[in-house]
């Protein structure tokens, strides 16, 4: 992407208020597919340094809840709905940690979020299979935290498994679609898929259940 049109949203972002230039993503994709309706209840994997979040949480608004998570902190607040950001890898979020943050595990989110990236190494077929291991967890995450009929957006690096994961979410919903947005580089891999409304009976792994007599403690690493 040329220089200027890298400055231009850079520029807006901070002009908008946004963390990132990556809000621009999102808006141009729920500008599109209409997701972040109001009062929807959001799960936003890889969600520092919070631009995807601070999107989300203005569309649902205050009827609506946004959670997020992330190995990097995120910081500062995120107005608009209400929001709970846990600090850790999305690969060990289970009903324990939803419960400390006062939510029922069994009430499923309407919306999966993913902008998760590996650490990037430079070789594309690494980046790759890195992007494709993130992304089968959240198939996996949509198959027990998503409601019948929600929706997904799920960011990847196009490459020889982008198929198998096309073939997984067409198995798994009702419509998938490519999209690549304006703010994302041309030159880079990175593709968004849009899942709309999950099937029903669609379920990949079973929700872990919830421990009696009250939540444990947060395992390490978990933060506010
Ligand atoms: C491109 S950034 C997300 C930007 C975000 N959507 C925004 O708008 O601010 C990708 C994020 O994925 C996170 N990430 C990668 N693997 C993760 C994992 N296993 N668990 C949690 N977060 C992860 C990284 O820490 C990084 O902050």
């Amino acid at each position: 992407m040329p220089r200027e049109v890298q400055d231009h949203w850079f520029k807006e972002a901070k002009r908008q208020g946004y963390r990132s230039r990556a809000a621009f993503k999102l808006t141009e994709i729920d500008d599109k597919r209409k997701i972040l309706r109001k009062g929807r209840r959001i799960l936003d994997l890889g969600c520092a340094p919070g631009s995807w979040m601070q999107v989300a949480a203005q569309r649902v608004g205050p009827g609506g809840l946004v959670v997020g998570i992330d190995l990097q902190p995120v910081t500062g607040n995120i107005q608009g709905s209400e929001v709970h950001i846990v600090q850790g890898d999305v690969a060990n979020m289970d009903d324990a940690m939803l419960q400390q943050l006062g939510l029922d595990p069994q009430v499923p989110f309407d919306v999966i979020l993913s902008d998760m990236a590996p650490a990037t190494t430079g070789s594309k077929d690494t980046d790759h299979y890195g992007s494709m291991n993130l992304c089968e967890q959240v198939l996996d995450m949509a198959g027990s935290r998503l409601c019948v009929d929600g929706d997904l957006v799920i960011k990847t690096f196009e490459g020889p498994g982008s198929k198998d994961l096309v073939d997984r979410m067409k198995d798994m919903f009702e419509t998938v679609r490519p999209a690549k947005p304006k703010a994302s580089r041309s030159v880079s891999r990175e593709m968004f898929l849009v899942g709309l409304k999950l099937k029903p009976g669609v379920v990949t792994e079973s929700r872990p259940s919830a421990p009696k007599g009250g939540p444990p403690p947060l395992p390490g690493g978990w933060g506010r």
